[in-house]
């Protein structure tokens, strides 16, 4: 960390559902590009993803399955830091503070915040402070870009705003942080209900590829993936489900849609499907097996997190004293 002269990146993941090809292509794939460029901080964020209802002993196995997924797909640890970031007190320290600079207004209109509390039964406060967490995520270290998908740009602009509010009441301590919008950024959609954006919390698993998924499922799932009733492999935004699968053939091969049509003049879906559930077998197969090599290391899982842990815990105590300072505090000595 504190590399000087490169620009800091940091994004995260809720450890609920099983990790996805739309997390793959949505946020792994820009994550693992930008390590050279960039000093970039990696999160699993545990401590969000008990705004859901979770087990705690499968809680704690996803945990250690992200960070052997996040290595598998090509996050380097020698690159970059990967977080558990329930292993940093500093984040919960830090939206204790900025909880008392936002507004109740401004979680009121949180359109997740506004969803989840549709769908699900446990509104509790921890969903609804969600996007304060967030914030000290970022804030805590002092993250130039933050890639995150459109979902999460209210989120990103919220933590904008209480950088600028906390830095114009204070003095300037916060980094304000920009989002960074990958640039081939074609949403992944559900196979079975191409409306809905795919998500590795759907209860349904027809609707989604999960990166560990076995071959033959994933065969079974594309072969099962709707579409409509034409005949021609066209690239047309009106037909939704095969729109989202050119896209998927688009994000692992490389191609253009106006090429993967010219391949499939005269061909069936059939045909484009199995190729499609091929090449993304492909695709997962050596990260599959990198990853059944690190997951049941635990002792190296564990000394990574310790690492990552405490090489974020440096920069996240130095933004905390500063900012426990500016309020008033009085110094703790140590
Ligand atoms: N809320 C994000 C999501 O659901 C996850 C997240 C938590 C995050 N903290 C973050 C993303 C900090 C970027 C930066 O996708």
């Amino acid at each position: 960390m504190d590399t000087p002269g490169k620009k800091r990146v940091l994004s995260g993941i809720q450890p609920s559902g099983e990790l996805c090809i739309s997390n793959y292509i949505g946020a792994l794939k820009n994550w693992i590009s930008l390590q050279d460029e960039y000093e970039c901080v990696y999160l699993i964020v545990d401590l969000h993803s008990l705004t859901v209802d979770q087990v705690p002993a499968e809680l704690r196995q996803r945990c250690y399955s992200y960070v052997a997924q996040y290595l598998a797909c090509g996050i380097d640890p020698e690159k970059s830091l990967i977080v558990v970031q329930s292993h940093v007190p500093e984040h919960t320290e830090l939206t204790w503070v900025l909880n008392t600079i936002t507004y109740m207004g401004e979680l009121n209109r949180m359109t997740q915040f506004k969803d989840k509390s549709k769908k699900q039964k446990n509104i509790n406060l921890g969903l609804y402070t969600y996007p304060v967490l967030m914030a000290s995520d970022i804030l805590l270290y002092q993250a130039d870009l933050v890639p995150v998908g459109a979902d999460q740009k209210q989120h990103l602009e919220l933590s904008r705003d209480l950088a600028i509010r906390f830095n114009g009441k204070y003095s300037p301590t916060f980094t304000i942080p920009e989002p960074f919008i990958p640039k081939q950024g074609a949403r992944i959609m559900s196979l079975q209900d191409p409306e809905s954006k795919m998500s590795k919390s759907d209860k349904n698993p027809n609707n989604y590829i999960s990166l560990l998924d076995a071959p033959n499922v994933i065969m079974k799932k594309f072969k099962r993936a709707v579409t409509d009733s034409e005949t021609e492999i066209k690239y047309d935004e009106n037909r939704k489900g095969l729109h989202n699968l050119i896209n998927i053939y688009s994000a692992y091969t490389g191609k253009t849609s106006d090429q993967i049509e010219d391949m499939y003049v005269g061909k069936m879906y059939s045909d484009f499907k199995v190729d499609l559930a091929d090449i993304v077998i492909d695709a997962l197969k050596p990260i599959q097996e990198e990853y059944n090599k690190i997951y049941n290391d635990k002792g190296y899982l564990d000394q990574l997190l310790k690492e990552g842990a405490e090489k974020a815990r440096y920069q996240a105590r130095k933004t905390l004293d500063k900012v426990y300072r500016k309020v008033g505090f009085i110094k703790r000595a140590r």
